[in-house]
């Protein structure tokens, strides 16, 4: 027997998302923060979204920059995420504040996360209104690659990178690199 419920109030916990940190440089102002909307849209041109609320510092930064990094971390590095995701930069620095390590960019001039197994570099193409949150669609202009952390194929290398999962409120998991099946149709 399933619940059947219309009037929606929880819809975005049903599955776990790879957790990102996303943000920006605009002149001396930097941001960054948690994000799990994210996503790719075209490969060609290799675009990639990220959906931020209207109340966020960052919204404001990558609005202002016109460009932005994603960053992936993995689960060792959570705290990073709650750090990034659970305060503002309206209120305090938290580049400063956390000691957050950042890299020059190699196209963009906002600054890639040390700490990421994967970074992308992303210019701003397109802004859409979506309610409370905003669609930044990024052109992906260069990608930054832990060693060891990818397959010949692109696929994540599982035995070398545990990659952060959000659940929601303030619950975190990871993949089970003992799950991995290869499957083709028969
Ligand atoms: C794991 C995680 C994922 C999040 N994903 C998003 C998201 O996709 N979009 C968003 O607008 N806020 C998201 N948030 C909330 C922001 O990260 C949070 O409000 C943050 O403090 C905003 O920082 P800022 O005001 O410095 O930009 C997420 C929070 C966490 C902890």
């Amino acid at each position: 027997m399933k619940k059947i419920t219309t009037k929606i109030k929880h819809f975005q916990y049903f599955y776990p998302y790879p957790a990102a940190i996303v943000g920006a440089q605009s002149g001396n102002k930097i941001n960054y923060m948690a994000c799990a909307w994210h996503t790719a849209l075209s490969f060609n041109p290799p675009l990639f979204g990220v959906c931020i609320s209207k109340k966020r510092r960052t919204h404001e930064i990558i609005s202002e920059a016109r460009e932005f990094t994603v960053n992936f971390i993995s689960i060792d590095k959570v705290k990073l995420s709650a750090q990034m995701g659970r305060i503002s930069g309206h209120t305090i620095d938290k580049i400063k504040e956390f000691q957050v390590k950042l890299s020059p960019s190699r196209v963009i001039k906002s600054p890639v996360i040390d700490e990421a197994y994967v970074s992308m570099e992303c210019k701003v193409i397109d802004i859409k209104a979506l309610g409370d949150h905003d669609l930044f669609i990024g052109e992906v202009l260069a990608v930054h690659e832990e060693e060891k952390s990818f397959n010949e194929d692109g696929t994540l290398n599982t035995r070398h990178i545990l990659p952060l999962c959000y659940l929601g409120g303030d619950f975190y998991i990871t993949i089970n690199p003992d799950s991995l099946k290869h499957v083709v149709p028969d």
